[in-house]
């Protein structure tokens, strides 16, 4: 079985579950079992989009665990990913009498595990999940690490809870359906797992440009199963976020805010992608990446169809939404540089210029 156990023993945090690739959702209830798992009830949360693809083969395997299997469908999207969703979904468990020991089934992208994993996390002061993810972007990144939550009013994952899952089962045949935009926006995360933790595995990526869009079995799971045991590792040392997980938000403090002012129209990704970038010309500046890995690091970017460059958005506008961001600490911002590719440092002393001249580089105004 190709697996990755996920290990925290200590600290009042305990937390050890199995990752499992597959290519197909038939050992689902046996996996469930192995997690030490015997669920009276089941259920399966997943959205519009999904359901018609997946479900029929998930009820059916998911029979074998002997449990009743029930399933709620959501709405699909980021716009529905707030509290009323997660209300009619708590009011479906207790309508069908969930009980502390029974489980819920999160199939789906990172909108559908974020949810999930919060109501798992706070019906009856928590209920076990385990997540089945089916885009690239929840397989590598949101399905690991134990973050849930929603959206509030305008602001991303303003409630959640760390919620740890049983079992992530990942099936790689779901990737066939997913639409080719949202396949690139999950590269980003894999390029930049890679660009801080990891630099063989950034040169790997390089030499398997082909294999990657072709979509080829072998070499999708060994990419995903790198860019998981890198995030495991990162989260395994800091669960909770107090210090070193922050590196994962590489990218991220300037792709928030381009996220947040195209009204989350575009991709998560592909907002990472140019946050990336931006980060990357201060790194260029600062001498920690030479001109020549910033070539190699744009054309992987470019290979996987991720943007260079936003139109529409000024510095300013992208500084304000920054500082409106809640990782902004103190009125300094928490910025994840590269030491060299494959390292990343955390770093507060940047200022205003630094940080607007960074932005000036995508946004090209
Ligand atoms: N918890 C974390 O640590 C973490 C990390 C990164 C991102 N996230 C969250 O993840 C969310 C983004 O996740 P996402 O990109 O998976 O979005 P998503 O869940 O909205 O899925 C994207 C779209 O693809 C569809 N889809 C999913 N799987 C499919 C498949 N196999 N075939 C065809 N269509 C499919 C969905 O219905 C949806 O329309 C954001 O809300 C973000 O905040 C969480
Ligand atoms: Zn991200």
């Amino acid at each position: 079985m190709e697996k990755l156990k996920i290990e925290k023993p200590a600290e009042g945090m305990e937390f050890s579950y199995d990752i499992v690739w597959k290519n197909d959702f038939s050992e689902l209830a046996a996996c469930i079992a192995q997690a030490g798992l015997a669920p009276g009830k089941i259920c399966i949360v997943t959205d519009h989009n999904i359901a018609p693809l997946f479900l029929e083969q998930v009820e059916a395997s998911l029979h074998a665990t002997g449990a009743v299997v029930l399933s709620h469908i959501i709405p699909a999207g980021e716009q529905h990913k707030h509290l009323d969703t997660v209300r009619e979904l708590y009011a479906f468990l207790v309508k069908n009498h969930f009980e502390r020991k029974d489980l819920l089934v999160a199939l789906g992208g990172g909108v559908t595990g974020d949810l999930t994993g919060f109501a798992a996390a706070t019906y009856l002061r928590g209920i076990d999940f385990v997540q089945v993810p089916t885009t690239l972007l929840a397989q590598v990144d949101s399905s690991v690490g134990g973050k849930t939550g929603v959206d509030f009013n305008k602001y991303k994952n303003m409630i959640g809870a760390f919620h740890q899952p049983r079992l992530v089962y990942m099936n790689a045949e779901t990737l066939r359906t997913l639409p080719g935009d949202q396949f690139s926006s999950g590269m980003a995360e894999i390029i930049k797992s890679a660009l801080i933790c990891d630099s063989q595995f950034f040169y790997w990526l390089e030499d398997h440009v082909e294999e990657i869009r072709k979509k080829e079995p072998e070499v999708l799971i060994e990419m995903i199963r790198t860019c998981c045991s890198i995030k495991a590792n990162v989260v395994a040392e800091d669960p909770k976020e107090t210090g070193r997980r922050a590196i994962l938000n590489y990218g991220h403090t300037v792709g928030h805010a381009v996220e947040k002012l195209s009204n989350f129209r575009m991709l998560h990704g592909h907002c990472v992608a140019l946050g990336m970038l931006a980060a990357l010309s201060i790194d260029q500046k600062r001498g920690t990446v030479s001109d020549r890995e910033l070539l190699q690091i744009r054309a992987l970017l470019v290979s996987f169809a991720l943007p260079l460059y936003t139109s529409g958005v000024t510095p300013e506008a992208v500084l304000d939404a920054m500082r409106s961001d809640k990782k902004m600490e103190g009125g300094k911002i928490r910025f994840i540089l590269l030491q060299k590719i494959g390292t990343a440092e955390i770093c507060t002393t940047l200022t205003e210029a630094d940080l607007s001249d960074a932005v000036l580089e995508i946004t090209g105004s």
